[in-house]
């Protein structure tokens, strides 16, 4: 197996629910990834480790996901140079608000780029970390053009019912 790529961090293993779209999306154009739990508030020490450790082994980009006071993009954000995607997991009580708020709202200086709550902003994020890579990609660059002309038939094949 190569080396990783793309490095997928969510702070709970309950956040794998939705952040393995991301994975799905990442192996669908064969790109390697790593995946693991690590928690900015109950796990920094491990984090900041593992953030060296992946940047050391050439990963390109980190999708984090977390959920509520979602810190996780933000502190990933503040020890590497590079790119970090952020996915809001749904929470109990504020459906993904508060996790949407805290990755969005970054202080000037170090971005996070944010993505919607949820399947879909997981998947975004594996597609978005593909687009990346297909910048020094051909064949990568070539697949993503063939999953776009995919959806773009689908809507063209698609047919409502008729009324009764
Ligand atoms: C965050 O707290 C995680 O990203 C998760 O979404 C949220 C709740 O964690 P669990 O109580 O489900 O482990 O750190």
């Amino acid at each position: 197996m190569s080396k990783p790529l793309v490095s997928i961090v969510m702070g709970s293993s309950n956040d794998w629910e939705i952040m393995q779209q991301a994975a799905r999306a990442l192996q669908d154009f064969g790109v390697e990834f790593d995946a693991r739990v690590i928690s900015a508030h109950r796990s920094p020490d491990l984090l900041f480790d593992y953030i060296k450790e992946m940047s050391g082994q050439g990963v390109q980009c980190f999708i984090a996901g977390a959920g509520g006071a979602a810190h996780l993009a933000g502190v990933i954000a503040g020890k590497t140079t590079l790119p970090v995607l952020g996915v809001p997991i749904p929470s109990k009580y504020l459906k993904g608000m508060d996790s949407l708020l805290s990755i969005v709202q970054m202080p000037k200086g170090i971005p996070v780029a944010t993505f919607a709550i949820g399947e879909a902003g997981a998947a975004n994020a594996g597609l978005f970390a593909v687009s990346m890579l297909a910048l020094n990609d051909q064949q990568l660059a070539d697949k993503l053009v063939d999953y776009r002309k995919k959806q773009a038939e689908q809507i063209a094949a698609t047919t409502l019912p008729t009324l009764s």
